[in-house]
């Protein structure tokens, strides 16, 4: 892609940026720090309690070095400790199933919900010479700095967006595929967010997903529902979700099952809960077929989501 500039849009009113980033529609003013740019609306987004809200050093250099990288590998060295045995031989299955499903996508590839960057370095290290752009996104503008700091700032075909997978600032059709790996469990509707999938996918682009899903009548259920991301952690709604988007050939291979231990990181799942990981695929129909092909008989809704 030759800049990046050519796909965003306002997210509010879906209209074109200037070359100061100000929409031409609305007048509101957008961002670009330290190579990530900031297509946020306080007015779309501004209730996400967890979003960070802290100031950001001017230099990043203060922010990020030796000692910063040293926390990161101690926070995820922390959190990897509480996994049992099965749970670490789901991921490493889950894991080889996504390397091949990787292996398959090409051209400009959306990650939703980036964080800090499994799926990216996943991406990065299938050497996929099919993929041309990698497009990284996250409502958390700070971790974005972080991962684009730590995985590859370097690359001229990586990009790193900080928008709302609710309300996603890119042009309709502008992508050939997207991947995600936990960004559907994290962010509360994600009947808007398969919505939104869909509209930014090109006719016969292709979605995949890795999750790890918990079951319907459980106490995980209840923790995620009380805090509004059950839909996207139960595999059978989160299909649901896909084909009321518009989404058709959904397929979804169940590579492991674990129960999953005690994890003060994490408040869903709770421990002793079942879950399945799963690698889920779909596509936006291609113009020409113009037909449903998803599950029996219910017609695709790409409603407009604003
Ligand atoms: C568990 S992490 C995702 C892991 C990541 N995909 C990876 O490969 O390492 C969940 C991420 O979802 C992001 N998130 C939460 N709400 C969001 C939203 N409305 N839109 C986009 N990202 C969101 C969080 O900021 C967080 O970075």
């Amino acid at each position: 892609m030759r800049n990046i500039r050519d796909i965003i849009v306002c997210p509010e009113c879906q209209c074109s940026l200037n070359d100061a980033l100000l929409c031409t529609k609305c007048g509101t003013q957008y961002s670009c720090r330290h190579g990530v740019y900031n297509l946020l609306s306080s007015r779309l987004s501004g209730e996400q309690e967890y979003l960070y809200r802290g100031e950001i050093p001017e230099e990043l250099s203060s922010l990020f070095n030796e000692e910063t990288e040293a926390g990161y590998k101690k926070a995820e060295e922390h959190y990897l400790s509480f996994f049992n045995e099965e749970t670490i031989r789901a991921f490493r299955k889950q894991d080889e199933s996504m390397r091949k499903v990787l292996a398959s996508l090409s051209g400009r590839v959306c990650d939703l919900a980036t964080g800090a960057g499994t799926m990216l370095q996943m991406l990065l290290d299938a050497e996929n010479d099919k993929i041309t752009d990698i497009v990284c996104t996250d409502i958390n503008e700070f971790t974005l700095m972080a991962t684009r700091y730590r995985r590859n700032a370097s690359r001229s075909n990586l990009f790193y967006i900080a928008t709302d997978g609710r309300y996603l600032a890119f042009k309709d059709n502008a992508f050939d595929a997207v991947t995600s790996y936990a960004g559907f469990g994290n962010i509360p509707d994600a009947k808007r967010v398969a919505s939104e999938l869909y509209r930014i996918l090109k006719p016969g682009g292709k979605i995949v997903i890795k999750g790890n899903y918990i079951e319907k009548d459980s106490r995980s259920f209840e923790l995620a529902k009380s805090v509004g991301i059950e839909r996207g952690m139960v595999e059978e709604y989160l299909l649901e979700d896909l084909h009321t988007a518009g989404f058709v050939d959904l397929q979804s291979d169940v590579v492991a099952e674990a129960v999953w231990a005690e994890n003060p990181c994490d408040l869903v799942p709770a421990a002793g809960d079942r879950q399945r990981f799963c690698i889920i695929e779909a596509s936006k129909p291609a113009e020409s077929s113009g037909a449903c092909f998803g599950l029996e008989n219910s017609k695709p809704q790409n409603e407009a989501v604003r």
